[in-house]
């Protein structure tokens, strides 16, 4: 297996603008940030909240077969028991003896340092190290051998890694750290549970104790019994639930991919035993990868996972993850698992209650099976913000070529739909009109006033935000026809439009 490959400098270029612009800030920064936790400054809120009215529009909304759920975040402790999170949920963890620190042992890669063509130990190296520090961490192995003069075989450490997880005994005493200076400091795996542990009640013994959950799955499966009772629903059928999640994760890395609270968009889509399992896992998988286009992400960009069939786990049939190629490599996005009926089934023993549900079409009684997307919120934002982000050049007002950083937010998960601009701000006949625009507007969709600067400058400000319109009121809005300048942010073409003809282009790319 190859650890992916990252870029480091596109990561950080999508921070350093979340941060300038108010899109994501590290929580608690005031005082010095804490790891795996991040808020949403305003146009985050409104980016995060435009991708989950997107889902749940599409996903629940305009489906027939589908119903909304939302449960809570602290359940009976039964449920955790039953589902089988507290038994087994958990990472395998690697401590580093010398440096302290802690490694998810899945995360962590190793490969062999080869001098004079003589195997002398390992190097381990987290997901997403790039090439030059591996062989960086080679060279200071070789040095700490005093081998200084030795050869190095540098393709062996490029294209033979392998996963901490399946270091022998004999490897480990050999591999070298990532923060270390000596090898054998790392410790065999060991399970690391990922629930965060809670208090209910007065009493602070161990009855008390209660968890954060880790997916919003159990509550779906926890009400399934309430929605088929209401008498709405017949198989097939989903439920569907956005919410947060929290997971004590060993290493939350980069950026908001992988945090410690998050939140999740997750179905579970109840099918026949008999029905074509195979077929519907397919539609399912095509369905969300059309939504994560219609959001703007490209195709191309996005790829299956399929897991093998002996790292399911017993209950699973498939998993197949669609993944997408962040800055630090191909990685997860959205999960799509056929789960067989065994959540229900658990939940029928542990709670006694029967989970069978009465099929009218074939006249029969039995406990479902189901399929299973999940997908990540902020994941999913971080996808956005990559594919969003471009730099490119173009005319400013005098026709001098210049830089600009443009985010190509597809207009229905912008977080300001159009931005309205008076020509001069010293004309009262201007702003008047303007003014009138943005609040007709503002009723319905997130826009902008901006009135100071000249405007290039108005422009590039709301290009950096991804603003997909610009709409200009000059001397021909109030002295000819009433048109208005409709700037487009990624060609940055202008044409003259009337409010009319505005109003149903906005509708058309916003809310189609
Ligand atoms: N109910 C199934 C489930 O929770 P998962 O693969 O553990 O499956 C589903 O999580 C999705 O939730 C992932 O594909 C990812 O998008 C998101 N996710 C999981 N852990 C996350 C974390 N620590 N931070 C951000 N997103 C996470």
């Amino acid at each position: 297996m190859t650890a992916p490959a990252s870029n480091d400098a596109l990561m950080e270029d999508i921070v350093g603008l979340c941060k300038r612009r108010g899109f994501i800030f590290a929580s608690s920064e005031i005082y010095g940030g804490y790891n795996g936790f991040y808020d949403y400054g305003p146009l985050g809120v409104e980016l995060r909240n435009n991708i989950k009215q997107a889902w749940w529009r599409d996903m629940v909304q305009r489906r027939d077969d589908i119903e909304g759920l939302d449960s809570t975040i602290i359940m009976h402790p039964d449920i955790w028991k039953a589902s089988g999170h507290i038994d087994s949920f958990s990472d395998p963890l690697v401590d580093c003896k010398e440096s302290k620190r802690r490694y998810r042992a899945d995360q962590l890669f190793f490969a062999p340092v080869i001098l004079d063509d003589e195997k002398v130990g390992y190097v381990a190296f987290v997901e997403g190290t790039d090439s030059a520090s591996i062989i960086k961490r080679a060279k200071k192995l070789r040095d700490n051998l005093d081998k200084k003069q030795s050869k190095l075989d540098e393709a062996a450490l490029s294209s033979d890694h392998t996963e901490f997880t399946e270091a022998t005994d004999a490897q480990r005493e050999l591999t070298l750290a990532p923060d270390a200076n000596a090898v054998g400091s790392l410790t065999a795996p060991r399970a690391f549970k990922l629930m965060f542990e809670t208090k209910v009640g007065p009493l602070a013994d161990d009855s008390a104790v209660a968890y954060l959950r880790p997916e919003t799955a159990q509550g779906i499966f926890a009400n399934y019994k309430n929605i088929v009772d209401t008498g709405r629903v017949k198989i097939p059928f989903g439920i569907a639930q956005i919410g947060k999640a929290f997971r004590n994760e060993i290493t939350p890395r980069n950026f908001i991919f992988r945090s410690r609270e998050f939140e999740q968009m997750e179905i579970e889509y109840f099918i026949a035993p008999d029905a074509d399992w195979k077929a519907l896992h397919r539609e399912w998988i095509d369905t969300c990868t059309d939504w994560l286009v219609s959001i703007g992400l490209s195709r191309e960009g996005i790829t299956e996972d399929i897991h093998p069939e002996d790292k399911l786990s017993f209950y699973s049939q498939a998993t197949t993850d669609l993944m997408y190629q962040f800055p630090h490599g191909e990685q997860e996005l959205w999960g799509i698992a056929c789960r067989s009926d065994y959540d229900l089934q658990q939940h029928q023993k542990h709670s006694g209650k029967s989970m069978e549900i009465f099929d009218e079409s074939s006249k029969t009684k039995y406990v479902p099976h189901v399929i299973e997307p999940s997908l990540g919120v902020d994941r999913t934002l971080l996808a956005v913000l990559t594919a969003a982000y471009t730099e490119d050049e173009v005319p400013n007002d005098k026709g001098k070529v210049e830089k600009r950083t443009v985010m190509k937010f597809s207009p229905k998960i912008a977080p300001v739909k159009a931005a309205i601009f008076p020509l001069l701000k010293n004309k009262p006949e201007l702003v008047e009109v303007a003014q009138k625009l943005y609040k007709k507007l503002q009723r319905r969709w997130n826009v902008f006033y901006d009135a100071s600067g000249a405007i290039g400058r108005r422009y590039r400000r709301q290009d950096e935000i991804g603003t997909p319109y610009g709409i200009t009121i000059d001397f021909d809005t109030i002295e000819k026809d009433g048109t208005v300048t409709l700037r487009d942010r990624d060609t940055c073409e202008q044409r003259r439009v009337t409010e009319a003809e505005l109003i149903d282009f906005l509708e058309e790319q916003i809310d189609g």
